[in-house]
């Protein structure tokens, strides 16, 4: 796999071609997705979950996603790495500076952070400094306890349309990928359809540029698989193999299914 960069995303998809997301929090899991040939590798707050046994991604700390960050660069050269924002990382716009200074000092290429239009002012600031930013809309696990769950977001039509504009305000501040999570089908698709910057889904259906999955769910260690997530280890029976299944799905359009 030759290098990735932003400019290869927004090639991909002009190209009309899809590209695979994984997350990774170690240097061997990273090295392996850079061998399986996936494109952007996420050291997600899901560590918080997968690794560290919370219950939720609120106790992730900027001091654990530096060290897993830092972990991740050390294995994987290749792929575009994304960073997110903890908790409260970047409640102010001064604080998700100096926690993005982190990030990318500890090896990201790029940093995470989710909300809506209430980020404008950040991803601004941010974006002007020469920090890439991936947003994240839909379902925010960082919120989980104000919405009430895990729950699929954007289901009427004046929640659809207010993570359309959530959507389309953030790319004019300077977002340069967003991820939307747990939407319906047919949003996803408008979203992706609407934005210049590449869309990655996860539980979002099959009309985003990228697929992202959580690692330990493809490899079925998760006590609680996902319903829109698929155990690509089983039918594989190598970690590599798994990955790479992954990614042939992905950019064959076969996962995931409508
Ligand atoms: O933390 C994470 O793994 C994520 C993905 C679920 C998109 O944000």
């Amino acid at each position: 796999m030759k290098n990735i960069n932003l400019t290869s995303l927004k090639a991909m998809k002009a190209a009309g071609e899809k590209f695979a997301v994984l997350t990774a929090y170690d240097a061997s899991f990273a090295r392996l997705a850079e061998l399986a040939g996936i494109e952007v590798v996420l050291v997600g707050d899901s560590l918080g979950n997968v690794v560290l046994g919370y219950d939720s991604t609120v106790p992730v700390t900027m001091d654990d996603m530096c060290h897993h960050t830092q972990a991740v660069a050390r294995g994987n050269s290749k792929s575009l790495i994304i960073a997110d924002f903890p908790f409260m990382a970047y409640a102010s716009e001064l604080q998700a500076l100096d926690n993005a200074a982190a990030l990318m000092q500890a090896g990201a290429h790029m940093v995470k952070l989710e909300g809506g239009a209430w980020l404008e002012e950040t991803v601004l600031l941010l974006a002007e400094r020469g920090i890439p930013v991936c947003a994240h809309l839909g379902l925010t696990p960082q919120s989980v306890h104000k919405l009430g769950g895990y729950r699929v977001q954007g289901k009427d039509d004046a929640a659809a349309t207010q993570i359309l504009g959530d959507a389309v305000l953030l790319q004019e501040a300077g977002a340069d990928l967003l991820v939307l999570e747990c939407v319906p089908t047919p949003l996803a698709t408008q979203i992706s359809q609407t934005l210049d910057i590449p869309v990655i889904g996860i539980g979002a259906g099959p009309g985003t540029d990228g697929q992202v999955l959580v690692l330990y769910d493809i490899l079925g260690l998760s006590p609680r698989q996902p319903r829109f997530s698929k155990n690509f280890l089983a039918e594989t029976g190598s970690i590599q193999g798994a990955m790479e299944a992954f990614a042939t799905a992905v950019r064959a359009g076969s996962f995931p299914e409508a």
